[in-house]
C-alpha cells in the first residue's frame, strides 16, 4: 500500500502560537500521548530565543525529560549554532533548521537576510555532521509573505535547493500564511521537484483559509509522501485575527484513510491527544474529525 509519513508538530509548531505557555510537563505528556498513537517523527521544542517565542522556554527540559522510544525521533527547531548546541546537550538526534522564500520574513523571523540565515545554517550542517545529529530544512511562505506579498516558486526552489546541497535530508515546504490553493501546489512542486528528489520534500499546511487538506491532496498527486500536521489543529493566535494553525493531524489521517494509504497511526489515539491538550489550553479542538466522532461517541452513534 502506498505509504505516507507523518510530522508530527503540534508540541511546536502548535504551542508557540498559543496564547498560554504551557509547562514542560504538559508539552512531555502530550507527546508520549502522540507517540503512543503511533506518530514516530514529532517536534518537541524549539531552541530559539526565549524573548521571540516564550512559549518554547523549557524546551531542554522537555526534550531532556522524553524517554528513549524505538522508532521514535523527537525533533527540535534551531535558528543556530547556539540552538544546536542546547539541542545536542538536550539529547537532540534530530534538528530543523528554518529559512525563508521572503526577505522580509526572514527579517521578521529570524532577523536576518535569506543569504545570512543561509550562512548560519552552512555552520549548524557541519557541526551537526560532526555530532552525528539529522538535520531538516523547512521554506517558510512558499506561498506567500505576510509582509511583502507574492512569492514565486522560483524564489522557493532556489532556498529549497541551497539546504539540500548543504545536507538537510529533507525540506518541509511551509504555507505560513495557509492561503495556497491546490493549482499554487501543484505548480510549487513542480519547481522544487527539480532541484530536490520529490521523495525529499515534504508539505507543511496551515489551514487558515481552509485549503490545506485540498493542498495536501493536491500535494499527494504530484508525489509527495511526507506531511507536517498538528494534533487538534493547535496554533493560530488570539490576537490575530483569522489566523489558525497547522492542519489537524486527525483530518490528515482521515484524508489517507479515505485514500486508502498507510500511515501507521490510530486517529483515536490521536483524538485522546488532542482532548487532553485542548483541555490544557482550555479551548475547544480545532479539528472538526475530532468534533464529529467525539459527538458520534457521546451519543452512542459510533462505530
Ligand atoms: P537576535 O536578537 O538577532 O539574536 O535573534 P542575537 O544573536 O543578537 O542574540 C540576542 C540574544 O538572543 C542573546 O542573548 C543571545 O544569546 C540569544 P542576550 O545576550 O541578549 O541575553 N540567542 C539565543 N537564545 C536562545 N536560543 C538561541 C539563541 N540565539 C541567540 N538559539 C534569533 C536571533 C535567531 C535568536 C531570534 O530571531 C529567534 O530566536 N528567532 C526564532 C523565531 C522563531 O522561533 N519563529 C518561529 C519558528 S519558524 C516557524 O514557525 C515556521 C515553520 O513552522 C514553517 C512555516 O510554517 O512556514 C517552521
Ligand atoms: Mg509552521
Amino acid at each position: 500500500m502506498d505509504a505516507v509519513r507523518l510530522v508530527e508538530v503540534g508540541a511546536r509548531d502548535g504551542l508557540q502560537n498559543e496564547a498560554l505557555t504551557l509547562a514542560p510537563q504538559s508539552r512531555v505528556q502530550l507527546l508520549e500521548m502522540l507517540a503512543d498513537a503511533g506518530l514516530r517523527t514529532l517536534e518537541a521544542g524549539a531552541f530559539v530565543s526565549p524573548r521571540w517565542v516564550p512559549q518554547m522556554a523549557g524546551s531542554d527540559q522537555v526534550l531532556k525529560a522524553l524517554p528513549i522510544r524505538p522508532g521514535v525521533t523527537w525533533t527540535a527547531l534551531v535558528p543556530n549554532l547556539k540552538g544546536l548546541e542546547a539541542a545536542i546537550a538536550s539529547g537532540c538526534c534530530e534538528v530543523a533548521v528554518f529559512a525563508a522564500a521572503s526577505e522580509a520574513f526572514s527579517q521578521n523571523n529570524l532577523n536576518c537576510s535569506i543569504e545570512q540565515s543561509l550562512r548560519q545554517y552552512q555552520q549548524v550542517l557541519v557541526r551537526a555532521r560532526e555530532a552525528g545529529v539529522r538535520v531538516r530544512g523547512y521554506v517558510s511562505c512558499v506561498m506567500g509573505c505576510p509582509f511583502s506579498g507574492p512569492v514565486t516558486p522560483q524564489a522557493v526552489a532556489a532556498v529549497s535547493a541551497s539546504l539540500f546541497a548543504m545536507g538537510c535530508y529533507e525540506i518541509s515546504l511551509g504555507d505560513t500564511l495557509g492561503k495556497g490553493t491546490p493549482a499554487a501546489t501543484k505548480s510549487l512542486i513542480d519547481a522544487c521537484r527539480q532541484v530536490v528528489p520529490v521523495s525529499a520534500l515534504a508539505g507543511h499546511f496551515h489551514d487558515t483559509y481552509g485549503m490545506a487538506i485540498a493542498n495536501i491532496h493536491a500535494a499527494l498527486q504530484a508525489g509527495v509522501r511526507v506531511f507536517d500536521s498538528s494534533v487538534a489543529g493547535l496554533g493560530g493566535c488570539p490576537y490575530s485575527p483569522g489566523a489558525t494553525g497547522n492542519v489537524a493531524t486527525e483530518e490528515l489521517l482521515y484524508l489517507l484513510d479515505g485514500l486508502g494509504m498507510s500511515h501507521g497511526v490510530d486517529l483515536h489515539g490521536v483524538i485522546a491527544a488532542g482532548e487532553f491538550i485542548s483541555a490544557q489550553l482550555g479551548r475547544p479542538t480545532a479539528s472538526r474529525v475530532a468534533r464529529a466522532l467525539l459527538a458520534q461517541r457521546a451519543s452512542g452513534t459510533m462505530a
